[in-house]
Protein backbone atom coordinates (compact mmCIF):
# COMPACT_ATOMS: atom_id res chain seq x y z
CA UNK A 1 0.00 0.00 0.00
CA UNK A 2 1.26 3.48 -0.90
CA UNK A 3 1.87 5.59 2.67
CA UNK A 4 0.16 9.26 2.42
CA UNK A 5 1.02 11.76 4.23
CA UNK A 6 -2.28 11.14 6.88
CA UNK A 7 -0.45 7.65 7.26
CA UNK A 8 2.90 9.56 9.10
CA UNK A 9 2.63 9.95 12.51
CA UNK A 10 2.76 13.42 13.66
CA UNK A 11 6.87 14.14 14.12
CA UNK A 12 5.20 16.80 16.82
CA UNK A 13 4.01 14.52 19.38
CA UNK A 14 5.59 11.43 19.16
CA UNK A 15 9.14 10.98 20.26
CA UNK A 16 12.30 10.18 18.37
CA UNK A 17 11.82 6.51 19.30
CA UNK A 18 8.82 6.02 18.71
CA UNK A 19 9.48 7.48 15.11
CA UNK A 20 12.36 5.15 14.62
CA UNK A 21 10.13 2.40 15.34
CA UNK A 22 7.72 3.20 12.51
CA UNK A 23 9.45 5.13 9.59
CA UNK A 24 13.22 3.96 10.37
CA UNK A 25 13.87 0.11 8.67
CA UNK A 26 17.19 -0.78 10.82
CA UNK A 27 20.05 -2.79 9.23
CA UNK A 28 20.57 -5.95 10.90
CA UNK A 29 17.78 -5.61 13.26
CA UNK A 30 14.81 -7.54 14.59
CA UNK A 31 12.16 -4.94 14.46
CA UNK A 32 10.03 -7.30 17.02
CA UNK A 33 12.52 -6.11 19.91
CA UNK A 34 10.55 -3.12 19.54
CA UNK A 35 7.10 -3.75 19.41
CA UNK A 36 6.52 -4.68 23.03
CA UNK A 37 7.15 -1.18 24.11
CA UNK A 38 10.67 -1.46 24.24
CA UNK A 39 12.33 1.79 22.98
CA UNK A 40 14.82 2.23 19.94
CA UNK A 41 17.84 3.86 21.86
CA UNK A 42 18.13 7.15 20.42
CA UNK A 43 21.90 8.39 20.64
CA UNK A 44 22.56 12.22 20.07
CA UNK A 45 25.55 13.20 21.35
CA UNK A 46 29.20 12.36 21.76
CA UNK A 47 32.38 13.66 23.00
CA UNK A 48 35.42 11.60 23.31
CA UNK A 49 34.95 8.19 24.04
CA UNK A 50 31.46 8.84 25.52
CA UNK A 51 27.95 8.77 23.60
CA UNK A 52 24.68 9.98 25.13
CA UNK A 53 21.02 9.09 24.50
CA UNK A 54 18.04 11.80 24.36
CA UNK A 55 17.31 11.15 28.11
CA UNK A 56 20.77 12.04 28.84
CA UNK A 57 22.20 8.98 30.10
CA UNK A 58 26.20 8.76 28.95
CA UNK A 59 27.74 5.64 28.10
CA UNK A 60 31.16 4.10 27.04
CA UNK A 61 31.43 3.38 23.54
CA UNK A 62 33.31 0.61 23.55
CA UNK A 63 32.46 -0.45 19.87
CA UNK A 64 33.80 3.07 18.42
CA UNK A 65 30.43 3.22 16.85
CA UNK A 66 30.98 0.20 14.31
CA UNK A 67 34.80 -0.41 14.76
CA UNK A 68 34.91 3.42 12.88
CA UNK A 69 35.34 6.49 15.68
CA UNK A 70 38.94 5.44 16.26
CA UNK A 71 39.66 9.23 17.04
CA UNK A 72 36.46 9.51 19.35
CA UNK A 73 33.36 11.55 19.16
CA UNK A 74 33.32 15.39 19.10
CA UNK A 75 36.99 15.91 16.75
CA UNK A 76 35.58 19.51 15.28
CA UNK A 77 38.84 19.99 13.43
CA UNK A 78 37.51 16.91 11.14
CA UNK A 79 34.33 18.58 11.08
CA UNK A 80 35.48 22.04 10.05
CA UNK A 81 37.55 20.41 7.57
CA UNK A 82 34.69 18.73 5.75
CA UNK A 83 32.68 21.92 6.02
CA UNK A 84 35.59 24.22 4.21
CA UNK A 85 35.80 21.52 1.71
CA UNK A 86 32.07 21.36 1.02
CA UNK A 87 32.28 24.93 0.32
CA UNK A 88 35.26 25.01 -1.72
CA UNK A 89 34.23 21.75 -3.85
CA UNK A 90 31.41 19.59 -2.77
CA UNK A 91 31.21 16.92 -5.35
CA UNK A 92 33.14 16.19 -8.32
CA UNK A 93 33.26 12.22 -9.99
CA UNK A 94 36.87 10.89 -10.18
CA UNK A 95 35.65 9.22 -13.74
CA UNK A 96 38.17 10.66 -15.54
CA UNK A 97 38.68 13.35 -13.80
CA UNK A 98 40.26 14.16 -10.18
CA UNK A 99 40.26 16.81 -7.39
CA UNK A 100 42.60 17.73 -5.07
CA UNK A 101 41.92 16.06 -2.01
CA UNK A 102 41.39 12.60 -4.03
CA UNK A 103 44.83 12.86 -5.28
CA UNK A 104 46.24 13.94 -1.86
CA UNK A 105 44.75 10.76 0.20
CA UNK A 106 45.75 8.35 -2.79
CA UNK A 107 49.36 9.45 -2.87
CA UNK A 108 49.16 9.82 1.26
CA UNK A 109 47.33 5.93 1.76
CA UNK A 110 50.21 4.74 -0.68
CA UNK A 111 52.59 6.08 1.11
CA UNK A 112 51.59 4.18 4.23
CA UNK A 113 50.40 1.11 2.69
CA UNK A 114 52.98 -1.80 2.71
CA UNK A 115 55.09 -2.67 0.31
CA UNK A 116 54.59 -1.27 -3.26
CA UNK A 117 50.69 -1.07 -2.66
CA UNK A 118 50.58 2.30 -4.29
CA UNK A 119 47.51 2.77 -6.10
CA UNK A 120 43.92 3.78 -4.74
CA UNK A 121 40.82 3.18 -5.53
CA UNK A 122 37.99 5.13 -3.92
CA UNK A 123 34.93 2.93 -2.36
CA UNK A 124 32.01 4.04 -0.58
CA UNK A 125 32.58 1.55 2.46
CA UNK A 126 33.99 -1.89 3.17
CA UNK A 127 31.94 -4.25 1.12
CA UNK A 128 32.41 -2.25 -1.79
CA UNK A 129 35.43 -2.67 -1.42
CA UNK A 130 35.76 -6.04 -1.19
CA UNK A 131 33.27 -6.22 -4.59
CA UNK A 132 36.27 -4.14 -6.25
CA UNK A 133 38.87 -6.57 -5.07
CA UNK A 134 37.11 -9.96 -6.44
CA UNK A 135 36.06 -8.19 -9.69
CA UNK A 136 39.87 -6.78 -9.71
CA UNK A 137 41.51 -10.02 -9.73
CA UNK A 138 38.86 -11.85 -12.03
CA UNK A 139 40.08 -9.07 -14.66
CA UNK A 140 43.25 -9.18 -14.07
CA UNK A 141 44.07 -12.54 -14.50
CA UNK A 142 41.85 -11.85 -18.12
CA UNK A 143 44.31 -9.47 -18.95
CA UNK A 144 46.96 -11.37 -17.98
CA UNK A 145 46.39 -14.41 -20.25
CA UNK A 146 44.85 -16.86 -17.09
CA UNK A 147 41.29 -16.33 -17.92
CA UNK A 148 40.09 -19.43 -16.03
CA UNK A 149 41.38 -18.00 -12.90
CA UNK A 150 37.94 -16.61 -10.49
CA UNK A 151 37.38 -18.24 -7.65
CA UNK A 152 38.08 -16.87 -4.24
CA UNK A 153 38.98 -18.57 -1.03
CA UNK A 154 38.00 -17.44 2.45
CA UNK A 155 37.82 -18.19 5.99
CA UNK A 156 34.40 -20.22 8.11
CA UNK A 157 32.66 -17.29 9.81
CA UNK A 158 34.52 -14.36 8.23
CA UNK A 159 32.43 -11.42 8.04
CA UNK A 160 33.10 -9.62 4.53
CA UNK A 161 30.14 -7.29 3.34
CA UNK A 162 26.74 -7.37 2.18
CA UNK A 163 26.48 -7.00 -1.72
CA UNK A 164 26.10 -10.24 -3.55
CA UNK A 165 29.88 -10.97 -4.49
CA UNK A 166 31.19 -9.91 -0.46
CA UNK A 167 28.37 -12.32 0.98
CA UNK A 168 29.80 -14.73 -1.37
CA UNK A 169 33.50 -14.47 0.02
CA UNK A 170 31.51 -14.21 3.47
CA UNK A 171 31.60 -17.30 5.72
CA UNK A 172 28.70 -16.93 7.86
CA UNK A 173 25.78 -19.23 6.49
CA UNK A 174 22.80 -17.76 8.15
CA UNK A 175 23.44 -14.79 6.32
CA UNK A 176 23.56 -15.99 3.29
CA UNK A 177 20.85 -18.34 3.16
CA UNK A 178 17.86 -15.91 2.96
CA UNK A 179 19.97 -14.34 -0.94
CA UNK A 180 20.86 -17.88 -2.26
CA UNK A 181 21.83 -18.64 -5.00
CA UNK A 182 24.48 -15.86 -4.11
CA UNK A 183 27.57 -15.41 -6.58
CA UNK A 184 28.77 -18.70 -7.33
CA UNK A 185 32.96 -19.59 -6.60
CA UNK A 186 33.25 -18.84 -2.92
CA UNK A 187 35.42 -21.77 -1.36
CA UNK A 188 35.64 -21.77 2.72
CA UNK A 189 38.81 -22.98 4.66
CA UNK A 190 39.22 -22.62 8.43
CA UNK A 191 39.79 -19.21 10.83
CA UNK A 192 42.72 -19.10 13.28
CA UNK A 193 40.45 -19.83 15.90
CA UNK A 194 43.09 -21.01 18.56
CA UNK A 195 40.63 -21.75 21.18
CA UNK A 196 38.52 -24.20 19.36
CA UNK A 197 41.52 -25.60 17.39
CA UNK A 198 41.89 -29.35 16.36
CA UNK A 199 42.68 -31.03 20.31
CA UNK A 200 46.07 -31.63 19.42
CA UNK A 201 46.68 -28.34 18.10
CA UNK A 202 45.58 -26.81 21.24
CA UNK A 203 49.08 -26.07 22.76
CA UNK A 204 50.71 -25.13 19.90
CA UNK A 205 49.95 -22.08 18.16
CA UNK A 206 52.83 -22.23 15.58
CA UNK A 207 51.62 -25.75 14.74
CA UNK A 208 48.16 -24.17 14.73
CA UNK A 209 48.73 -21.64 12.71
CA UNK A 210 50.95 -23.95 10.22
CA UNK A 211 47.97 -26.16 9.86
CA UNK A 212 45.47 -23.60 9.38
CA UNK A 213 47.66 -22.38 6.38
CA UNK A 214 47.81 -25.69 5.00
CA UNK A 215 43.99 -25.69 4.39
CA UNK A 216 44.38 -22.71 2.08
CA UNK A 217 46.90 -24.43 0.08
CA UNK A 218 44.59 -27.96 0.36
CA UNK A 219 41.93 -26.13 -1.04
CA UNK A 220 43.68 -24.41 -3.57
CA UNK A 221 45.13 -27.71 -5.04
CA UNK A 222 41.64 -29.51 -4.85
CA UNK A 223 40.17 -26.56 -6.99
CA UNK A 224 42.96 -26.43 -9.54
CA UNK A 225 45.35 -23.60 -9.20
CA UNK A 226 44.22 -22.57 -12.47
CA UNK A 227 40.87 -21.21 -11.55
CA UNK A 228 41.69 -20.15 -7.95
CA UNK A 229 42.30 -15.91 -8.65
CA UNK A 230 42.52 -14.90 -4.37
CA UNK A 231 42.44 -15.73 -0.88
CA UNK A 232 41.12 -12.78 1.41
CA UNK A 233 41.42 -12.33 5.46
CA UNK A 234 41.24 -10.16 8.27
CA UNK A 235 44.46 -9.93 10.07
CA UNK A 236 42.54 -10.29 12.76
CA UNK A 237 39.19 -11.77 12.11
CA UNK A 238 36.40 -10.13 13.69
CA UNK A 239 33.27 -12.68 13.26
CA UNK A 240 33.47 -15.24 15.88
CA UNK A 241 35.43 -13.16 18.27
CA UNK A 242 38.84 -11.64 17.48
CA UNK A 243 41.17 -14.33 15.92
CA UNK A 244 44.91 -13.10 15.62
CA UNK A 245 46.71 -14.51 12.99
CA UNK A 246 49.28 -17.51 14.84
CA UNK A 247 52.83 -17.23 14.86
CA UNK A 248 53.93 -17.52 10.85
CA UNK A 249 50.76 -18.07 9.50
CA UNK A 250 50.30 -15.34 7.48
CA UNK A 251 54.18 -15.60 6.56
CA UNK A 252 53.40 -18.99 5.29
CA UNK A 253 49.54 -18.08 3.61
CA UNK A 254 51.80 -15.21 1.35
CA UNK A 255 54.24 -18.58 0.52
CA UNK A 256 50.90 -20.55 -0.29
CA UNK A 257 49.79 -17.49 -2.11
CA UNK A 258 52.82 -17.06 -4.52
CA UNK A 259 53.54 -20.82 -5.02
CA UNK A 260 50.02 -20.75 -7.11
CA UNK A 261 49.80 -17.96 -8.38
CA UNK A 262 46.86 -16.80 -6.36
CA UNK A 263 46.40 -13.10 -5.01
CA UNK A 264 46.31 -12.56 -1.05
CA UNK A 265 43.53 -9.60 -0.28
CA UNK A 266 43.79 -8.89 2.97
CA UNK A 267 40.49 -7.29 4.33
CA UNK A 268 41.30 -4.43 6.88
CA UNK A 269 38.00 -3.14 7.04
CA UNK A 270 38.53 -3.07 10.81
CA UNK A 271 41.87 -3.72 11.13
CA UNK A 272 43.13 -0.27 9.63
CA UNK A 273 43.80 2.96 10.91
CA UNK A 274 45.17 2.28 14.34
CA UNK A 275 42.77 -0.89 15.26
CA UNK A 276 45.84 -2.93 16.01
CA UNK A 277 48.58 0.23 16.77
CA UNK A 278 49.77 0.65 12.73
CA UNK A 279 48.00 2.06 9.61
CA UNK A 280 47.49 -1.30 8.13
CA UNK A 281 47.65 -4.71 10.37
CA UNK A 282 49.49 -6.34 7.69
CA UNK A 283 52.55 -3.92 8.28
CA UNK A 284 52.41 -4.69 11.85
CA UNK A 285 52.43 -8.66 11.20
CA UNK A 286 54.96 -7.97 8.74
CA UNK A 287 53.57 -9.45 5.42
CA UNK A 288 52.35 -7.80 2.65
CA UNK A 289 49.56 -8.50 0.34
CA UNK A 290 48.56 -7.72 -3.09
CA UNK A 291 45.42 -5.93 -1.99
CA UNK A 292 44.50 -4.01 0.82
CA UNK A 293 40.21 -3.30 1.11
CA UNK A 294 39.89 -0.63 4.19
CA UNK A 295 37.07 1.59 5.36
CA UNK A 296 35.67 2.85 8.49
CA UNK A 297 38.48 4.44 10.74
CA UNK A 298 39.63 5.61 7.74
CA UNK A 299 37.87 9.32 8.29
CA UNK A 300 37.29 8.01 12.12
CA UNK A 301 33.60 7.34 11.26
CA UNK A 302 33.15 11.31 9.91
CA UNK A 303 32.44 10.47 6.51
CA UNK A 304 31.53 7.07 4.43
CA UNK A 305 34.73 6.29 2.45
CA UNK A 306 35.95 2.68 1.76
CA UNK A 307 39.18 1.74 -0.83
CA UNK A 308 41.16 -0.87 -2.66
CA UNK A 309 44.95 -0.04 -2.07
CA UNK A 310 46.04 -2.32 -4.98
CA UNK A 311 50.22 -3.39 -5.74
CA UNK A 312 51.90 -1.87 -9.25
CA UNK A 313 51.60 -5.15 -10.25
CA UNK A 314 48.23 -5.20 -10.56
CA UNK A 315 47.90 -2.44 -11.86
CA UNK A 316 50.06 -3.09 -14.54
CA UNK A 317 47.82 -4.13 -17.26
CA UNK A 318 45.70 -0.79 -16.62
CA UNK A 319 48.53 1.05 -17.74
CA UNK A 320 48.41 0.85 -21.46
CA UNK A 321 46.04 0.50 -24.15
CA UNK A 322 42.62 0.66 -24.31
CA UNK A 323 42.44 -1.42 -20.95
CA UNK A 324 40.23 -0.26 -18.21
CA UNK A 325 38.50 -1.27 -14.73
CA UNK A 326 35.07 -1.09 -15.93
CA UNK A 327 34.15 -0.43 -12.56
CA UNK A 328 33.24 2.32 -9.76
CA UNK A 329 30.49 4.08 -8.02
CA UNK A 330 29.42 7.84 -7.80
CA UNK A 331 30.86 8.62 -4.31
CA UNK A 332 34.20 6.92 -5.27
CA UNK A 333 37.06 9.51 -3.84
CA UNK A 334 33.99 12.16 -2.46
CA UNK A 335 35.94 15.46 -1.64
CA UNK A 336 34.34 15.88 1.37
CA UNK A 337 35.21 12.01 2.48
CA UNK A 338 38.59 12.73 1.33
CA UNK A 339 38.56 15.85 3.44
CA UNK A 340 37.30 14.06 6.39
CA UNK A 341 40.03 11.01 5.81
CA UNK A 342 43.09 13.35 5.30
CA UNK A 343 41.83 15.32 8.54
CA UNK A 344 41.94 12.10 10.92
CA UNK A 345 45.37 11.13 9.04
CA UNK A 346 46.64 14.15 10.37
CA UNK A 347 45.35 13.89 13.81
CA UNK A 348 46.81 10.54 13.91
CA UNK A 349 50.33 12.22 13.30
CA UNK A 350 50.39 15.07 15.34
CA UNK A 351 48.84 13.14 18.43
CA UNK A 352 50.43 9.47 18.10
CA UNK A 353 47.20 7.50 17.74
CA UNK A 354 49.34 4.25 16.41
CA UNK A 355 51.72 4.82 19.48
CA UNK A 356 49.11 5.20 22.12
CA UNK A 357 47.70 1.85 20.86
CA UNK A 358 50.90 0.18 21.11
CA UNK A 359 51.66 1.54 24.00
CA UNK A 360 48.40 0.61 26.10
CA UNK A 361 47.38 -2.57 24.09
CA UNK A 362 49.41 -4.74 26.98
CA UNK A 363 47.67 -2.48 29.48
CA UNK A 364 43.80 -3.20 27.83
CA UNK A 365 45.24 -6.79 27.31
CA UNK A 366 45.72 -7.75 31.02
CA UNK A 367 42.46 -5.58 32.62
CA UNK A 368 40.11 -7.85 30.11
CA UNK A 369 41.97 -10.74 31.11
CA UNK A 370 40.96 -10.85 34.86
CA UNK A 371 37.33 -11.21 33.43
CA UNK A 372 39.32 -14.64 32.65
CA UNK A 373 38.00 -15.65 36.50
CA UNK A 374 34.60 -15.67 35.46
CA UNK A 375 32.75 -18.70 35.06
CA UNK A 376 31.53 -17.90 31.97
CA UNK A 377 34.43 -16.63 30.16
CA UNK A 378 36.06 -19.22 27.88
CA UNK A 379 38.73 -17.02 26.08
CA UNK A 380 39.71 -13.65 26.05
CA UNK A 381 41.66 -12.76 22.79
CA UNK A 382 42.66 -10.22 20.13
CA UNK A 383 45.17 -7.69 19.64
CA UNK A 384 45.55 -3.79 20.01
CA UNK A 385 42.61 -2.10 20.99
CA UNK A 386 40.35 -5.00 19.50
CA UNK A 387 38.95 -7.87 21.69
CA UNK A 388 36.45 -10.86 21.97
CA UNK A 389 35.55 -12.35 25.17
CA UNK A 390 33.76 -16.00 24.45
CA UNK A 391 31.23 -17.14 26.48
CA UNK A 392 30.58 -20.81 27.97
CA UNK A 393 28.65 -23.23 30.04
CA UNK A 394 30.99 -25.20 30.64
CA UNK A 395 35.10 -23.57 30.98
CA UNK A 396 36.64 -27.09 31.65
CA UNK A 397 35.44 -28.76 28.51
CA UNK A 398 34.72 -25.39 26.39
CA UNK A 399 31.26 -26.45 25.70
CA UNK A 400 29.52 -23.41 24.08
CA UNK A 401 25.74 -21.98 24.68
CA UNK A 402 22.99 -24.01 23.41
CA UNK A 403 21.01 -22.18 21.39
CA UNK A 404 18.22 -21.88 23.79
CA UNK A 405 20.84 -20.30 26.07
CA UNK A 406 22.21 -17.94 23.57
CA UNK A 407 18.96 -16.79 22.86
CA UNK A 408 17.51 -16.22 26.25
CA UNK A 409 21.11 -15.29 27.85
CA UNK A 410 23.27 -13.11 25.01
CA UNK A 411 19.96 -11.83 23.20
CA UNK A 412 17.68 -11.41 26.21
CA UNK A 413 19.78 -10.65 28.76
CA UNK A 414 23.47 -9.54 27.78
CA UNK A 415 22.69 -7.41 24.64
CA UNK A 416 20.64 -4.88 26.35
CA UNK A 417 22.23 -5.63 30.19
CA UNK A 418 25.73 -3.68 29.21
CA UNK A 419 24.42 -0.96 27.43
CA UNK A 420 22.00 -0.54 30.69
CA UNK A 421 25.14 -0.64 32.43
CA UNK A 422 26.90 2.03 30.51
CA UNK A 423 28.74 0.00 27.91
CA UNK A 424 28.03 0.26 24.74
CA UNK A 425 29.69 -2.74 22.80
CA UNK A 426 28.11 -6.27 21.09
CA UNK A 427 26.61 -9.58 21.98
CA UNK A 428 27.58 -11.42 18.99
CA UNK A 429 26.24 -15.02 18.51
CA UNK A 430 27.53 -15.47 14.17
CA UNK A 431 29.88 -17.73 15.49
CA UNK A 432 30.33 -18.88 18.83
CA UNK A 433 28.88 -16.86 21.71
CA UNK A 434 30.87 -13.45 22.03
CA UNK A 435 31.15 -10.02 23.38
CA UNK A 436 32.91 -7.86 20.90
CA UNK A 437 35.22 -4.26 22.27
CA UNK A 438 37.23 -1.93 20.06
CA UNK A 439 36.78 1.02 21.79
CA UNK A 440 38.35 4.67 20.36
CA UNK A 441 41.78 4.23 19.88
CA UNK A 442 42.41 7.40 22.52
CA UNK A 443 41.33 6.05 25.62
CA UNK A 444 43.69 4.35 28.59
CA UNK A 445 43.76 2.73 31.85
CA UNK A 446 40.97 4.32 33.79
CA UNK A 447 38.22 3.37 30.64
CA UNK A 448 39.46 -0.25 30.22
CA UNK A 449 39.29 0.05 33.89
CA UNK A 450 35.72 0.82 33.46
CA UNK A 451 34.73 -1.19 31.04
CA UNK A 452 36.25 -4.44 33.08
CA UNK A 453 33.87 -3.26 35.67
CA UNK A 454 30.86 -3.22 33.59
CA UNK A 455 31.67 -6.44 31.89
CA UNK A 456 32.48 -7.99 35.45
CA UNK A 457 28.73 -7.27 36.52
CA UNK A 458 26.72 -7.86 33.82
CA UNK A 459 28.68 -11.61 33.20
CA UNK A 460 28.38 -12.40 36.33
CA UNK A 461 24.28 -12.22 36.34
CA UNK A 462 24.23 -13.76 32.91
CA UNK A 463 25.63 -16.97 34.62
CA UNK A 464 23.19 -17.01 37.83
CA UNK A 465 20.97 -16.64 34.54
CA UNK A 466 22.29 -19.78 32.63
C1 LIG B 1 36.05 -7.31 7.52
C2 LIG B 1 34.89 -6.57 6.95
N1 LIG B 1 34.75 -6.49 5.62
C3 LIG B 1 33.74 -5.82 5.06
C4 LIG B 1 32.79 -5.19 5.82
C5 LIG B 1 31.66 -4.44 5.18
O1 LIG B 1 31.85 -3.09 5.32
P1 LIG B 1 30.67 -2.06 5.00
O2 LIG B 1 29.61 -2.28 6.01
O3 LIG B 1 31.34 -0.72 5.09
O4 LIG B 1 30.22 -2.36 3.60
C6 LIG B 1 32.90 -5.23 7.22
C7 LIG B 1 31.91 -4.56 8.08
O5 LIG B 1 31.88 -4.69 9.28
C8 LIG B 1 33.97 -5.95 7.80
O6 LIG B 1 34.10 -6.04 9.13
Amino acid sequence: MTSTPQDVTDQSTDSLAERARDHLWMPFTRHSAYDNGTSVPVIVRGEGAYIWDEQGRRYLDGLSGLFTVQLGHGRSEIGEAMARQASELAYFPIWSYAHPRAIELAERLAALAPGDLNRVFFTSGGGEAVESAWKLAKQYFKLTGRPTKHKVISRAVAYHGTPQGALSITGIPAAKEPFEPLVPSGIRVPNTNHYRAPEHLRDDEKAFGRWAADRIAEAIEFEGADTVAAVFLEPVQNSGGCFPPPPGYLERVREICDEHDVLLVADETITAFGRIGDTFAMSRFGVTPDIITCAKGMTSGYAPMGAMIVSDRLFEPFRSGTAMFLHGFTWSGHPVGAAAALATLDIFDREGTNEHVRQNEEIFKSTLARLSDLPIVGDVRGAGYFYGIELVQDKGTRETLNDEQAERVLRGYLSTALFDEGLYCRADDRGDPVIQLAPPLTIGPAEFDEMEQILRTTLTQAWSLL
